[in-house]
């Protein structure tokens, strides 16, 4: 056959999440007066819903708010998979922290799994939930010897496992360590029937609702952009980027990266089983049935949020990657997520500070949100209900652990410094007038920095590219037009509104 004649397999134009897509998510209202509760939930992804799950089942009164929609946040936009694998750590974690610490962090996270599990089966929820075996794989000869320790660490954990030499992946692999008897599934499935539960549970939510502020104290208040107050007894932060900073200076203890996500049709067979390589460029894989036929989720591609190449390349090196090693028939979708890292990798969970234990918070999951989501929900709701956890001390907010924390905290911050100067210094030639329809850019505007967008109608939308946040440069996100930050991994709608923390004040809208 001619070449010309093979039709071209193009990118979907616009972003969407097959979970999103897939789900019929309940709508709620708007908060419009001021209410008290037991317990005020900021941020309605894996870990507000959980938490509120679990504690309207206690009994408690609770109010779940959410910035934006349900679920719209990096839970509607992850891979969904539910493991105690993430990435090559056990090793790592057993020389920084020890063998004790390092198991209570396995056991979090599979007790997470395990909840997950007994909930869908319990309840029988429909959200598509198959064990599966989960692989990290290298084909760099530098990571073969990280793969023996790391199988290494899981015997010493009791980590149920295997180092291999080959997967069921149609492509060779110089070594794998498996962990057996893991899992898939829907989340926004999985999730919309625990928000039906909320509600039967007398649990109330609101969504288009901001919190900007806590007043400390018995009972505490939650404050929202509209002016409404919620008093309560406990606040929980889990609006993702913590929505209450209270001194903590999360957005120096975390940075933000952005992940991709293809949904594709294959010519070839899936094997089964989720995947993950260790080296750059990552690599992730897993599949979902939808109407009867298998789709393959083709992840990877991270980068710092706002830093890096054009990111429509991005989604184009994963389609190569799957055309490569499966063939490709359709893209039927792409999406990409936000997550948050710590300088030493676990999550903070727990008391913002010891001296407002009723300012809750859970943050920075490093990319394992279903396990580690709720894993955060599990110890809130043991220290709401003020019981023990053995988890609490590990996952504390206000730990700082000399190795790695320094190196990190200081890498972290002069890449901050970097981007702060190099913004300011950039040199602008294009004028918004350029610009064609669907087109964003930096541009210069009355002789400053400008960002502009210019929408399918031909409509022009300018903003000051200043972030609102520390005042960093925010760069053009050509594949999801959006302003993104390079800094702390604040993120903006082409005509400025807030999309991610740490800010929550929109750009500056411009006039030429
Ligand atoms: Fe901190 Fe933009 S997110 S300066």
């Amino acid at each position: 056959m001619d070449m010309k004649q093979i039709p071209q397999v193009s990118l979907p134009q616009y972003p969407e999440s097959y979970w999103l897509a897939s789900s019929n998510i309940p709508r709620f209202p708007q908060l419009t007066k001021d209410i008290h509760v037991d317990v005020a939930i900021v941020g309605a992804g894996i870990t507000g819903i959980t938490t509120a799950y679990l504690l309207s089942k206690q009994g408690l009164k609770v109010a779940v708010i959410e910035a934006g929609q349900m679920l719209s946040g990096t839970t509607g936009h992850t891979t969904a998979k539910i493991t105690a694998q993430h990435g090559l750590i056990y090793d790592e974690f057993i020389s920084n922290f020890g063998e004790e610490q390092t198991k209570l962090y396995y056991e979090a996270n599979q007790q997470a799994f395990q909840f997950i599990k007994e909930t869908v089966d319990q309840q029988h929820i429909s959200c598509d939930f198959t064990h599966e075996d989960a692989y990290i794989y290298t084909n760099s000869a530098n990571y073969v010897e990280k793969m023996t320790m790391e199988i290494n660490a899981y015997k010493k954990l009791g980590i149920i496992g295997d180092y291999l030499e080959q997967t069921p992946l149609p492509f060779p692999i110089k070594a794998a360590v498996v962990m057996k008897n893991q899992a898939q599934f829907n989340p926004v499935s999985y999730l919309t029937h625990l928000i039906q539960q909320i509600v039967k549970q007398g649990g109330q939510i609101f969504e288009h609702t901001t919190a900007v502020n806590v007043e400390k104290g018995r009972p505490a208040t939650v404050v929202t952009k509209a002016g409404y107050k919620i008093s309560c007894h406990y606040v929980v932060s889990c609006s993702h980027f913590p929505f209450y900073d209270g001194w903590e200076f999360y957005f120096a203890k975390m940075y933000a990266e952005r992940s991709y996500v293809l949904g594709v049709k294959t010519e070839r067979a899936y094997p089964g089983g989720m995947y993950l390589n260790a080296e750059e460029p990552n690599r992730s894989l897993r599949s979902a049935m939808v109407n009867g036929e298998r789709m393959v989720l083709v992840g990877g591609e991270s980068h710092k949020t706002g830093q890096g190449i054009c990111t429509i390349k991005h989604y184009e090196a994963l389609k190569h990657f799957a055309k490569e090693h499966f063939g490709l028939k359709e893209i039927s979708y792409r999406w990409s997520a936000q997550d948050l890292v710590t300088l030493d990798k676990l999550p903070y969970i727990g008391q913002n500070q010891a001296d407002t234990p009723n300012i809750l918070v859970a943050t920075g999951y490093k990319k394992w949100g279903m396990t580690t989501g709720t894993a955060a929900a599990l110890l809130i709701e043991k220290l709401v209900m003020d019981k023990e956890s053995p988890y609490q001390e590990l996952f504390k907010p206000e730990r700082f652990h000399a190795n790695p924390g320094i190196k990190n905290f200081v890498v972290q911050n002069v890449d901050v410094a970097k981007h702060l100067i190099a913004g300011k210094l950039e040199m602008i030639y294009r004028k918004p007038e350029e610009l064609g329809n669907d087109e964003g850019a930096v541009v210069k505007v009355n002789g400053s920095r400008a960002g502009a967008y210019r929408d399918q109608q031909g409509d022009l939308y300018l903003v000051d590219t200043t972030c609102t946040h520390m005042g960093c440069e925010v760069e053009w996100n050509l594949a999801e037009r959006t302003w993104d930050c390079p800094c702390h991994g604040s993120r903006f709608s082409y005509q400025g509104e807030v999309l991610e923390g740490p800010t929550d004040k929109p750009l500056k809208s411009l006039q030429m």
